[in-house]
C-alpha cells in the first residue's frame, strides 16, 4: 500500500499528467485538496472509490482518512492542486507517513505560475532583463514568512516575481514594491489560470491594486518584471541559438571545440 502525491495541476483537467491519471485510475482511495482540483481530474479515479474532499478535515483528520486505507491495504491518490513543491502542505504529511512508516511517493503536477505565464505567453527569463524567478507569497493569518523572505529584498535582485496568495493584498504588494522596481514595472495579474473563467489584466506596477478589483479576491497569481511587457523587447536573443555560437550540438567555425558534434 502507497499513498501517492500528485500535482493535479493548475485546473484543466488536460495539464494533469499522464503517470498521475493513471495513478488516480488505479487508487480505490483519493484524497483531493479543496476546490482547485475539478471535477474531471476526479473522474479518473475508479467506480466505487472512496473519493474525499480534505478541505474541512484536520491534519489529524487526514493522518486518520490515510490510516484507515492503509490497514486495509488500499493504495491512496492524495491530490493537491499545481505542483507539491509549493504551498501544498505535502511536507508535514511527508513526516507524519515517515513517523508511522506508511510508503509514498510523490508526481509532480504544472504549477500554477506555469500556467500563468502560458497564459500571458510570457517568458519570464528573457536575457539581459532577468534571468531568475522568484515564487514567493506574503505573510498570511495561517503562514508567517521567515524573517529575510521579504517582498523588500526579493524585488531588489531584479528578478521576475511571481507572487501567490497575495491577491487581497495587492495594494501592500504595490507600495512595498514600487521603491524597487518604480512604478512604471509591468505586472500582470492571472485569475485561475487555465480554468474556463481564466481572467487576465495587464499593467503596470502603480495599477496594481486597481488591477487586482477587477477580479475576486481568489485563486490569483500576480507576477511582477521587466518581462511581463505585453509585448517584450529590449532584450537580448540566446547567445545559444546564434549561428556563429560553436556548440557540441552544432559545430560552427574552423576549429570547432566538440569537431564530432558528438553527444
Ligand atoms: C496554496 S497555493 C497552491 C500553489 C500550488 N501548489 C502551485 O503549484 O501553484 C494557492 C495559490 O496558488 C495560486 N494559484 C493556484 N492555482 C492557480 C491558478 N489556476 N491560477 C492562478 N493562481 C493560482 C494562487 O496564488 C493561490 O492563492
Amino acid at each position: 500500500m502507497t499513498v501517492h502525491f500528485i500535482g493535479a495541476g493548475p485546473g484543466a483537467p488536460d495539464l494533469l499528467t499522464l503517470r498521475a491519471a493513471r495513478l488516480i485510475a488505479a487508487c480505490p482511495v483519493c484524497l483531493y485538496a479543496g476546490s482547485l482540483i475539478p471535477a474531471e481530474v476526479l473522474g479518473h479515479c475508479p467506480e466505487g472509490a472512496r473519493i474525499v474532499n480534505t478541505a474541512s478535515l484536520s491534519l489529524d483528520e487526514i493522518m486518520a482518512e490515510i490510516a484507515r486505507a492503509h490497514a486495509e491495504g488500499h493504495d491512496i491518490a492524495r491530490l493537491h492542486s499545481g505542483d507539491l513543491s509549493v504551498w501544498s502542505a505535502m511536507g508535514e504529511q511527508l513526516r507524519r507517513l515517515r513517523e508511522l512508516g506508511i510508503p509514498y511517493d510523490v508526481t509532480p503536477g504544472v504549477p500554477s505560475f506555469a500556467a500563468a505565464a502560458a497564459a500571458l505567453g510570457a517568458e519570464l527569463t528573457l536575457p539581459g532583463q532577468a534571468q531568475s524567478v522568484i515564487l514567493t507569497r506574503t505573510s498570511g493569518r495561517a503562514t508567517a514568512l521567515p524573517e529575510g523572505e521579504t517582498l523588500e529584498a526579493f524585488a531588489a535582485t531584479g528578478a521576475t516575481l511571481a507572487i501567490h496568495l497575495s491577491i487581497h493584498v495587492s495594494d501592500e504588494v504595490q507600495r512595498r514594491l514600487i521603491p524597487y522596481l518604480r512604478g512604471d514595472c509591468p505586472v500582470a495579474v492571472v485569475w485561475r489560470a487555465s480554468w474556463p473563467d481564466q481572467q487576465i489584466e495587464r499593467g503596470t506596477l502603480a495599477e496594481l491594486a486597481t488591477l487586482a478589483a477587477k477580479g475576486s479576491e481568489r485563486t490569483a497569481l500576480i507576477l511582477v518584471g521587466r518581462n511581463l511587457a505585453e509585448a517584450p523587447d529590449g532584450f537580448g536573443e540566446s547567445r545559444l541559438y546564434a549561428g556563429d555560437y560553436d556548440r557540441r550540438f552544432r559545430p560552427v567555425g574552423a576549429a570547432p571545440r566538440f569537431p564530432e558534434g558528438r553527444e
